[in-house]
């Protein structure tokens, strides 16, 4: 490295966020310098993978990086290209592995490109240690619990020709107050927790976001503020496990109490939430619920599997009997709330009965819709260690069988709102056919009705006029 340049980062004041910004300024001028250099700006992409937790992210990866003068372009031939990766199942890191070959031709082409990861998957070492071995090319990789440090592992990765890998195990720490660029004007994801501490035993979840840290109410009710000045009308609070937040806070304040706090700021016009967890779900917040035209009417439960049996041995806290008892409970004090869920099939040990207990909720509950998953492996995971891993024609079997299932019942569920006027947030012009418009309603429900860009991040009186399945053809009242 030049001696001047390691002067320079030799004075980095040591708080944060200062720290940032000052390394912010700095990858600024080793941005210009390459700019010239290849004479014509540089671009960058960060690709997402996974949960609303790491979209979130990537608008912070997307705030550091136009602050050092990368311009967005939504191309992977892009001078920087950022994967933020997930690891909740197989899947997720066999797509970043297949993508990552690819890359490695145009990187082969572009001499100013380089190439970084981070996100889930680089939390587990053997990821990092595949990646050292089998794709040498890559620039940068860092983790889940050092996101906020992006600007100074940039500059290092600007200025050196190796690999740089900087991945924590954990950490209690939340810096607060980094630029970030948001893809919506008018919604915008708000943290209110990070990790977790759940340990469901097929989750790897906990082991690569660390402990469950809950942000300050004062810190949130203020970024919240701030967005609602910059336009937002709809947050989305974000944490795994959101039922459980504030448990740990110096002066511990419930997900209700929180929730009320944030319903009474004024220009917020609707809140949602993800994740809640069936055990930790309390009557306050049921009733908060209720009471609040602003909550959304929507709530994601995830059941993840109908059988006691399997739910104790997913250390999920809760059994079918009690799960079915909570639904009940809401939706006497929440009519016509959505619900939605998330379930595993062929998680180790699932006999055809445990199945059908499955089934049974899903035809009892008749969820909105469904996230349906195959039980994937997780290294590490107590379930993993299982040895009755049910062969996978069988799981495929049940898949598709559940799959048809909610199929059917969430395209008759989502039908009741046939026919009615429905208050429309717009998020964009259609894709396929730019006279229309689409927008959700407060359900969560997609909805396409004839508009035009002006339209966007206004709310709007839509009547349903047909049903197609899981969205609406609308027209404006
Ligand atoms: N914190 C959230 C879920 C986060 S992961 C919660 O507790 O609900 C999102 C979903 O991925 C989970 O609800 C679960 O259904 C699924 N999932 C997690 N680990 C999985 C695994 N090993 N195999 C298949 N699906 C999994
Ligand atoms: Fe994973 Fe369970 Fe935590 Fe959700 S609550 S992230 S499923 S361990
Ligand atoms: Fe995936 Fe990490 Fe989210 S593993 S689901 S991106 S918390």
């Amino acid at each position: 490295m030049e001696k001047n340049l390691l002067e320079k980062i030799n004075q980095a004041p040591e708080e944060e966020p200062a720290r940032q910004y000052f390394f912010m300024k700095l990858a600024k001028e080793l941005v210009e310098a390459k700019s010239k250099e290849a004479k014509r700006p540089l671009t960058f992409d960060v690709v997402t993978f996974g949960c609303q937790m790491n979209a979130r992210d990537s608008e912070k990866l997307v705030g550091i990086l136009e602050g050092a003068g990368y311009i967005k372009s939504e191309s992977e031939e892009s001078d920087f290209v950022i994967y933020n990766t997930c690891t909740v199942r197989e899947n997720a890191n066999l797509k970043v592995y297949g993508r990552l070959g690819s890359l490695k031709r145009v990187k082969r082409r572009n001499p100013h490109m380089m190439i970084g990861l981070c996100g889930c998957m680089m939390q587990e070492s053997q990821v990092v240690e595949k990646i050292k071995k089998s794709y040498p090319f890559v620039d940068l990789i860092f983790g889940t619990h050092n996101i906020y440090k992006f600007a100074e592992l940039l500059v290092y990765a600007l200025v050196n020709n190796s690999m740089v890998i900087d991945v924590w195990k954990d950490t209690d720490r939340i810096v607060e107050n980094l630029p970030v660029d948001r893809k919506y004007s008018f919604k915008s994801g708000v943290n209110i927790m990070f990790g977790c501490n759940n340990f469901c035993s097929y989750c790897i979840v906990p082991y690569v976001r660390g402990r469950e840290r809950s942000r300050n109410p004062e810190d949130i009710i203020s970024e919240i503020n701030q967005l609602v000045s910059d336009g937002v009308k709809e947050v989305m609070l974000l944490g795994q496990n959101v039922n459980s937040y504030g448990k740990n806070l110096e002066y511990p304040v419930t997900f209700a109490e929180l929730l009320e706090k944030i319903a009474a700021i004024e220009g917020v016009e609707r809140i949602r939430f993800m994740t809640s967890h069936p055990k930790d779900l309390s009557d306050e917040l049921i009733r908060v619920m209720g009471r609040y035209p602003k909550i959304c009417n929507h709530l994601h439960l995830p059941l993840q599997s109908g059988s006691s049996k399997i739910l104790k041995d997913m250390n999920r806290h809760y059994t079918k009997e009690e799960y079915l008892l909570l639904v009940d409970k809401i939706r006497k004090s929440v009519p016509d709330i959505s619900l939605t869920t998330d379930i595993i099939v062929g998680y180790p040990g699932e006999t055809e009965k445990d199945f059908e207990q499955t089934m049974d909720v899903v035809r009892k509950v008749r969820y909105d819709s469904v996230f349906t998953f195959i039980y994937s492996k997780r290294t590490g995971t107590p379930a993993a260690a299982r040895e009755e891993q049910v062969p996978k024609d069988v799981v495929k079997d049940r898949f598709n069988r559940l799959l048809k299932e909610v199929q059917t019942i969430s395209a008759e569920q989502i039908n009741r709102f046939l026919g009615t006027v429905q208050e429309v947030l717009v998020e964009g012009v259609n894709e396929q056919d730019p006279s229309l418009v689409t927008g959700r309603m407060t359900n969560n429900v997609l909805v396409h009705f004839p508009g035009d860009v002006s339209m966007i991040g206004t709310f709007r009186q839509v009547h349903l006029e047909t049903c197609k399945g899981f969205y609406y053809m609308g027209k404006e009242r």
